[in-house]
C-alpha cells in the first residue's frame, strides 16, 4: 500500500512550488480530449472503404492521418491526392497540432519513469535510463536470444527504488508460451538485494491462452490500476505467438495484422494513459533463404515497428554475450551494444 504513494511523492517533489502554471494546463488538455472524439469518418472525403483500408494500415485516430503526407494517404487509403490533401489539412486543424510551451512539454517529461534493463550498456542505447512508461519497448529476436530473460528481470527491476533505477511499481506478466519462472525471478530478485517473495508477489502473472484472451487481459490491467493496483510495466512475452499460430494461413495475414494493429493501438492508449511502460517480445524465424547478415524480419512487420517506440534487435554475441540494436528509434541514433544475461538477470558482465 504505502508503495501507491510513491509514485506520486516523486512528482511532487520535482515540481515544488509551481503549482499557479496548472490553469495553463487545463485549457490544452481540454483541446485535446475534443479532439480524441473526433473520428476518421469525421474527415471530408473519407468513406467506410477508405477508413477500413486505414485500419488495416494501423491508423486508427486522427494524429495517424495528420502526421502522413498526401500521396502516403492516397496510397494507403485508395484516395486521391487531393482529396488526401484536403484529409490532412482537415485532420490537422482539428488536432489543433499546434506548439506547447516547453515547460508544458518538460512537465510531461518529467511524469515519465525509467526502468532499468540491469544494464548500463543497454540503458545507454535506451536514451540513458531503461525503458520508458508511455512507450512500447519491443525486442525480437530468435530463440533463446534473451528476450524473456529481459522480460522478467524488466518485471524485478520495476519494483527497485527510483534510485537504482526502478519505478517503485507493480508489473504485470502476460505470458503466452508458459516461460514464466517464478524460481528465476526470485533468483534476480536476490541478486539485486530484494526480498524474493515479495518481489514476485509484486508480479502480477496472467497465462493468456489464445490471442482473444490476450486481447482481453489488457482490460484487466485497467481494472487493476483503477482498483489501485500501482503498476508501472506491462510484459507481453510473447506478442506474436498466438497471433502466428491462429492466423497462420497465407490468406489469413490481413486479419491478422489487423487484429495485431488494433491491440497495438490499445496498448500504446493503455501506456500513455496509466503512465506505465510496456515491453513486448516478438520471435523471429531465422529465415533460410537469407545467406548474409541477420534475418531482421518480425512477425507484424512494417506495423508492429511502427507502434513501438523503442524496437530492439537480440541476438546472442560472441563468448556469452548479447547484442542489442536499436532500430528505427524516433530520437535515439541506431546502435549497439553489448550485454550478458547471467543469474542476476540482464546485467554488464559475466
Ligand atoms: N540463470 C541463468 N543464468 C545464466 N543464463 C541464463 C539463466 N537463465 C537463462 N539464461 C540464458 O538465457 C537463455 C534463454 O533466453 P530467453 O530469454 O528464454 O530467450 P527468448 O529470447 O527465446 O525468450 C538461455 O539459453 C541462457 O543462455
Ligand atoms: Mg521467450
Amino acid at each position: 500500500m504505502p508503495k501507491e504513494e510513491k509514485p506520486k511523492e516523486k512528482t511532487k517533489k520535482t515540481k515544488p512550488s509551481d503549482s499557479e502554471e496548472k490553469p495553463k494546463k487545463t485549457p490544452s488538455k481540454k483541446k485535446k480530449e475534443k479532439s480524441e472524439e473526433m473520428k476518421l469518418s469525421d474527415l471530408p472525403g473519407v468513406g467506410p472503404a477508405a477508413i477500413e483500408k486505414l485500419e488495416a494500415a494501423g491508423i486508427f485516430d486522427l494524429m495517424g492521418v495528420a502526421v502522413l503526407g498526401p500521396k502516403e494517404l492516397g496510397e494507403t487509403a485508395g484516395l486521391g491526392e487531393a482529396v488526401a490533401r484536403k484529409a490532412i489539412q482537415a485532420a490537422r486543424s482539428m488536432m489543433d497540432l499546434g506548439f506547447q510551451d516547453g515547460l508544458e512539454f518538460a512537465e510531461k517529461r518529467e511524469e515519465i519513469f525509467y526502468i532499468t534493463t540491469g544494464s548500463k550498456e543497454f540503458d545507454t542505447l535506451l536514451g540513458g535510463r531503461g525503458i520508458e512508461t508511455k512507450a512500447i519497448t519491443e525486442a525480437f529476436g530468435s530463440f533463446g536470444s534473451g528476450k524473456t530473460q529481459l522480460g522478467l528481470s524488466l518485471a524485478v527491476n520495476a519494483q527497485l527504488p527510483i534510485e537504482n533505477g526502478g519505478a517503485e511499481g507493480k508489473s504485470v506478466y502476460i505470458d503466452t508460451e508458459g516461460t514464466f519462472r517464478p524460481d528465476r525471478v526470485k533468483q534476480i530478485a536476490e541478486a539485486k538485494g530484494a526480498n524474493p517473495e515479495n518481489v514476485l508477489k509484486n508480479i502480477l502473472v496472467a497465462r493468456a491462452f489464445n490471442s482473444d484472451h490476450q486481447i482481453l487481459l489488457i482490460d484487466k490491467v485497467g481494472e487493476l490500476i483503477k482498483n489501485g493496483e500501482p503498476i508501472r510495466v506491462v510484459i507481453i512475452d510473447s506478442l506474436t505467438a498466438h497471433f502466428r499460430a491462429e492466423f497462420s494461413g497465407r490468406g489469413q495475414l490481413a486479419d491478422r495484422q489487423q487484429k495485431l494493429n488494433k491491440y497495438l493501438h490499445n496498448l500504446m492508449k493503455m501506456a500513455e494513459q496509466f503512465n506505465l511502460a510496456v515491453y513486448v517480445t516478438n520471435q523471429v524465424m531465422a529465415n533460410p533463404a537469407m545467406m548474409f547478415g541477420d534475418p531482421t524480419t518480425a512477425i507484424g512487420g512494417h506495423i508492429v515497428g511502427h507502434a513501438s517506440t523503442f524496437r530492439i534487435y537480440i541476438r546472442r554475441g560472441k563468448k556469452g554475450s548479447r547484442v542489442a540494436k536499436l532500430i528505427d528509434s524516433p530520437n535515439l541514433p541506431d546502435n549497439e551494444c553489448v550485454f550478458y544475461v547471467t543469474d542476476k538477470g540482464v546485467c554488464d558482465d559475466e
